[in-house]
């Protein structure tokens, strides 16, 4: 990319691919989780008032499965690039482990929520949760036994959505890592940030839906294609 070294801005925006080889499935694709479980299902605030014990099984699974994954040579080479870049960068991931931050990244805004986080629907208080909630725990603020996983459901809005926007309007080089362009909003960044005129780069393991808003695409696993590009733009800036 001869453009390099003009780059100040970044965002990056990670989604399942970057995790994938930390051991967490993926939504799409062969072996994905919605090959195997039905969205309306689990990623719904119906799904949640018609069977909330089948919500929360669920996402107690999740949340104790990541609790036993690490970070892989993708979330650190991220982290590296965070502490390193001088310039401005945005970590948005879709995914909602920890990874990114257990590999070190500190600039990470999660748009789809977190694993982690309960979210108490009786006061608004998001409490940091590690634990099982079928049992339904009272919140450690309020009391009240009101607390859901901290995830966006299909058909919510995503987090903190104006400062994204807000960081798109300043980019200079967006970089899509592992995820399918499968699900707006994010999906549509890579077109806001090219009609904006950043260059725009696609890290995955096969062609992404809205590939074709790329100017450079580069195929492999996140492992591998990560940590090169991170040394790439850190040689030249
Ligand atoms: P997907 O499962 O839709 O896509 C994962 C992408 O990662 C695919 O394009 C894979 O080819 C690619 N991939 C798999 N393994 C990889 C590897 N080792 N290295 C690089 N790429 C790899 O996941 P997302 O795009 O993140 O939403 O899904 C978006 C949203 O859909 C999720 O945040 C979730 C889901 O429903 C909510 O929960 C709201």
């Amino acid at each position: 990319m001869a453009a390099m070294a003009r780059v100040r801005n970044i965002v990056v925006l990670t989604g399942a691919g970057v995790s994938a080889e930390s051991g967490i499935d993926t939504f799409r694709g062969a072996g994905g989780l919605w090959e195997s479980h039905r969205v309306e299902d689990l990623a719904t605030t119906e799904a949640f008032a018609r069977d909330p014990e089948l919500v929360l099984r669920f996402y107690d699974m999740r949340r104790a499965a990541i609790q036993t994954k690490q970070p892989n040579e993708a979330h650190v080479a991220i982290a590296r690039l965070d502490a390193e870049w001088r310039g401005r960068l945005l970590i948005v991931t879709q995914n909602v482990d920890d990874l990114h931050e257990r590999g070190g990244a500190r600039r990470v805004l999660h748009m789809h929520g977190e694993h982690l986080n309960a979210w108490c629907t009786a006061c608004d208080t998001r409490s940091r949760w590690t634990a099982p909630l079928i049992e339904r725990p009272p919140c450690p603020s309020c009391g009240a036994r009101a607390m859901r996983p901290d995830v966006v459901w299909f058909g919510e809005m995503p987090y903190r959505m104006d400062e994204i926007h807000a960081t798109l309007r300043e980019v200079d080089l967006f970089v899509s890592i592992g995820t399918s362009g499968a699900v707006y909003p994010a999906a549509g960044f890579v077109r806001t940030a090219r009609d904006l005129g950043a260059r725009t780069l696609e890290l995955n393991f096969e062609r992404s839906q809205g590939s074709a808003w790329f100017d450079e695409t580069r195929l492999g696993p996140a492992t591998e294609l990560v940590p090169a590009w991170v040394d790439e733009i850190l040689a030249g800036a």
